[in-house]
């Protein structure tokens, strides 16, 4: 069968590192969003992230999906068009594909040549699937292109990617997935559950240093790209779970006193203050069944693993 893939570039990110990393570093709590750490070396570090033994997430979210995919199947049934926003290197999607069956996939991402490989991979792989990806930054909207086909629609959230937004933004999101999705539509989502601190801790500073080098990529990125002159070696890596916030925080700490320079601004640091470079919040399913219901989703169905480390929420527009 012949394969289609169509590849649609918003141009998502070229201006907006550096004013992103202007406007971050001139708060009085410095803080860059997560969605800068995705250049290609940051999605390739992110795929090693998720073969790191501590970072639990992804393979009980596939064995979760495995394990469910006929319930899914009852639930969406075929043909359905589905999109994925940050699809990354798309792995979770290819547990649904032969048995769901979609009318296209319309994978996004900000990490536009990581996207274009992943897409072609999934195209070759499933070349009876008509394949649109689609690069832009999944905050701003989500563009369905024209070439895209009608009819049911389906979105697919995995990684607990909602986590990174705070809870006021993850309900805006969900808004404007439901929005997107039309009414009737699907959204499948993947959700990190509340646990002990120290399983948290542990997944966030895996032993080989992997989430350190991703966390410090957004250095290498405001070095190479925004051409600051900061050296990655004055910073360090900081994760730990904020019990109170219910959320991880990823911090990069810098070593010493230090000025970086960028265009016409100067931003001091002192010794031990941080760049905020991520959060990601976790929910109890309660809880998240309440962010989403406020979004305007109503539940359907929803999953967890026996250990109770990991949802997955199927959720109606
Ligand atoms: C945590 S990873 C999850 C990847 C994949 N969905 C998974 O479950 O393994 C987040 C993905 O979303 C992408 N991403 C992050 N922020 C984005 C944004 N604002 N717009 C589009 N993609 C974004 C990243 O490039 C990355 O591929």
């Amino acid at each position: 069968m012949s394969k289609t893939i169509t590849f649609h570039d918003h141009h998502p990110q070229i201006q907006s590192l550096k004013s992103a990393v202007i406007a971050g570093l001139s708060k009085p709590n410095k803080s860059i969003p997560p969605k800068y750490f995705y250049d290609e070396r940051g999605s390739k570090l992110f795929a090693e992230i998720c073969e790191q033994p501590e970072y639990y997430p992804p393979n009980i979210e596939r064995a979760l999906l495995s394990k469910i995919t006929e319930e899914i199947f009852h639930l969406t049934g075929t043909n359905r068009l589905i999109i994925e926003p940050g699809a990354g290197s798309a792995t979770k999607i290819r547990i649904l594909l032969d048995p769901l069956k979609p009318s296209a996939y319309l994978p996004m991402d900000i990490s536009c040549e990581y996207l274009r490989s992943s897409a072609a991979e999934i195209a070759d792989d499933f070349p009876w699937l008509p394949v649109h990806a689609v690069c832009v930054d999944f905050t701003h909207s989500i563009p369905l292109p024209d070439t895209a086909p009608k009819g049911h629609r389906m979105a697919f959230f995995p990684g607990s990617s909602i986590g990174n937004f705070t809870p006021h933004e993850a309900r805006s999101f969900l808004e404007m997935v439901r929005q997107t999705l039309s009414p009737g539509g699907l959204l499948l989502i993947g959700v990190d559950t509340k646990k002990p601190a120290d399983i948290l801790n542990a997944a966030y500073n895996d032993a080989a240093g992997i989430t350190a080098a991703f966390n410090l990529n957004l250095l290498h990125r405001i070095r190479d790209e925004v051409k600051a002159d900061c050296n990655p070696e004055n910073f360090e890596h900081l994760a730990f779970y904020n019990q109170t916030l219910g959320r991880i925080e990823m911090h990069l700490i810098s070593r010493c006193r230090q000025t970086l320079h960028l265009s016409d601004y100067q931003f001091q640091l002192e010794e031990g203050e941080s760049i905020h470079t991520e959060n990601s919040y976790k929910y109890t399913p309660d809880e998240f069944i309440d962010l989403a219901t406020q979004a305007g989703l109503q539940p359907v169905q929803h999953w967890l693993d026996d250990q109770k480390l990991f949802a997955l929420y199927l959720l109606q527009a």
